[in-house]
């Protein structure tokens, strides 16, 4: 039995421009759903921190803690995270929001419309600039092409032990898909790659991966 606990986003974020409409994305958060899971069914507590998503929570190790935009996303995160032995940042969060909400319903007339956004904090980034020796903070990269070394570059940026990359590329694979195909890479390269498979079988092998990391440094449990 796994004697940690960790914080783990997931789905899309919602940018509110007026309160009917909203810049989001395709995310399903089945992909961070399955590594709660997994991580609970070993034995871990998860603070699962989920943007808006159809999916329900099944183990009752894993508190649910349900946000809509990135900033919300990112004061949670800047909540739990000192409480938590890792990050599994699979969230799939808006990079930009509305410089102004609407409090009104905006008008739709005949001339051109435009919204001034400005870029949302990078929760993973900020997890990344103060965790611990022993905390670990791992990150997903979504490319339109499989590139090990956009993701590698990622994995610098935000400070990351481990970087997930998957590609829009691969058939059925990436958002709204129950099936993946992904690489992992640590800060010296390729350590683990996967065929297509449901995202249920992946969780198995990202959640072995980030656990042998965990066990293996000194001072982590
Ligand atoms: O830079 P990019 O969006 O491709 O990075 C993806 C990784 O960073 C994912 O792990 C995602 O959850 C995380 N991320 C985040 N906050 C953001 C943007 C991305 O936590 N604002």
């Amino acid at each position: 039995m796994l004697n940690i606990t960790y914080l783990v986003t997931a789905g899309p974020t919602h940018e509110q421009i007026d309160p009917v409409r909203y810049i989001g994305n395709y995310s399903s958060g089945k992909m961070g759903f399955a590594i709660a899971e997994r991580l609970a069914q070993l034995g871990a507590k998860v603070i699962l921190v989920t943007g808006p998503v159809s999916l329900e929570v099944q183990n009752p190790a894993i508190t649910r803690v349900d946000v809509v935009s990135a900033d919300q996303m990112f004061e949670k995160c800047q909540d739990y995270f000192p409480t938590c032995d890792g990050a599994i940042m699979v969230a799939a969060v808006a990079d930009y929001k509305p410089v102004h909400f609407s409090p009104e319903k905006i008008k739709r007339t005949d001339e051109n419309l435009t919204i001034t956004l400005c870029p949302n904090p990078d929760i993973a980034a900020s997890l990344g600039k103060v965790k611990r020796k022993d905390q670990l903070v791992v990150g997903f990269a979504l490319e339109t092409a499989a590139d090990e070394k956009k993701a590698m570059l990622k994995l610098q940026q935000k400070n990351l032990d481990l970087i997930i990359l998957n590609s829009l590329g691969d058939h059925q694979a990436g958002f709204k898909y129950d099936t993946n195909k992904i690489t992992i890479l640590d800060s010296t390269g390729v350590v683990f790659t996967s065929e297509l498979k449901l995202k249920s079988e992946l969780a198995i092998d990202i959640v072995a991966k980030i656990i042998e990391i965990q066990q293996s440094r000194p001072g982590m449990c």
